[in-house]
């Protein structure tokens, strides 16, 4: 069994050394729920798709799963399968659309963070493997902070917090600046205002956050850029097709796209963080 976790291992880090794990990786966060976390992360996804990337969303939010949902889609197996080992991570990804395709998390997401041994170096092949295959990684989260949701912060090259211009959103999404501060290897974080009136209240709701953070953390967030509060959004959710599809050239979708835009343009990942070089380090504890 030793044998062939070292032997597992070799051929993992033969087959990364040759060609470089290459998706970097997103972890979509917020204090407060119901911000839009879910409908960000599967227009976000779709955007990139008209740049010709590839995305997964992972979901990651182990209480109500709705990825699927909002792309209209059934996820006939999970996470779970691939834990428990009934599945490969390749067989329960569902193409929803050209380019993006999903990974229902179910507790799946809490058990893979707990795996050891030889289940964990055969789950880093396959998260090596999907790190190969794609442009971008998305961790959808459920709200709030916890354990797991920090592991998946840690696990990703970026997080984007979620706030709407609420002053509770703010104060929530302060609480998980605050605790991602105190990890040992500080996160990249930027912020997406959502459901904003207009680009100035977007901008102040940065700052307010922003400012605060550097003053008391002395961390730095940028700002991903803001999305308009549209009615439509919900529309599009209750009719199970993303916005992006139904209303391509709006003002929301544009500014939806300008976030994808600013990402593609963004400097190759440091290999030193997500996914992949994450799971070692769990696998070496
Ligand atoms: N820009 C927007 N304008 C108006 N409504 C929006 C916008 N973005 C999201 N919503 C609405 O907010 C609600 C919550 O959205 P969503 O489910 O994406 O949030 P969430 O952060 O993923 O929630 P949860 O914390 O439960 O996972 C939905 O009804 C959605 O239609
Ligand atoms: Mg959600």
């Amino acid at each position: 069994m030793e044998d062939q976790t070292q032997l597992l291992r070799k051929r993992v880090e033969t087959a990364l050394e040759a060609e470089g794990s290459k998706a970097r990786t997103f972890c979509v966060t917020s204090g407060k729920g119901g911000v839009g976390k879910t409908s960000f992360s599967v227009n976000f996804a779709l955007a990139l798709a008209n740049r010709g990337k590839k995305t997964v969303i992972l979901d990651g939010d182990f209480g109500f799963s709705n990825v699927n949902i909002m792309l209209g889609k059934n996820a006939k197996y999970s996470l779970e399968h691939v834990v428990c080992g009934q599945k490969k991570l390749s067989e329960v990804m569902e193409e929803s659309y050209p380019g993006v395709w999903y990974i229902s998390g179910g507790s799946g997401v809490a058990e893979l963070l707990r795996l050891r041994g030889g289940q964990m170096e055969e789950m880093i092949q396959q998260l090596g493997e999907l790190e190969q295959q794609m442009d971008y990684i998305i961790f959808d989260t459920g709200a709030g902070i916890n354990g797991n949701i920090l592991r998946m912060i840690e696990a990703s090259d970026q997080t984007i917090l979620i706030t709407t211009p609420e002053p509770t959103s703010i104060l929530d999404g302060y609480v998980v600046i605050k605790t991602a501060s105190g990890l040992a290897d500080r996160p990249d974080m930027s912020v997406v205002i959502n459901k904003a009136a207009s680009e100035r209240e977007a901008n102040v709701t940065y700052h307010s956050l922003a400012d605060v953070a550097r003053k008391h953390l002395g961390y730095e967030l940028s700002m991903l850029g803001f999305i308009p509060a549209d009615k439509r959004i919900t529309q599009s959710i209750n009719s199970m097709e993303p916005y992006l599809r139904q209303y391509p050239s709006s003002l929301t979708a544009m500014q939806i796209q300008r976030i994808a835009d600013h990402v593609t343009k963004l400097q190759p990942v440091k290999r030193e963080r997500g996914i992949y070089s994450f799971f070692r380090r769990l696998a070496k504890r």
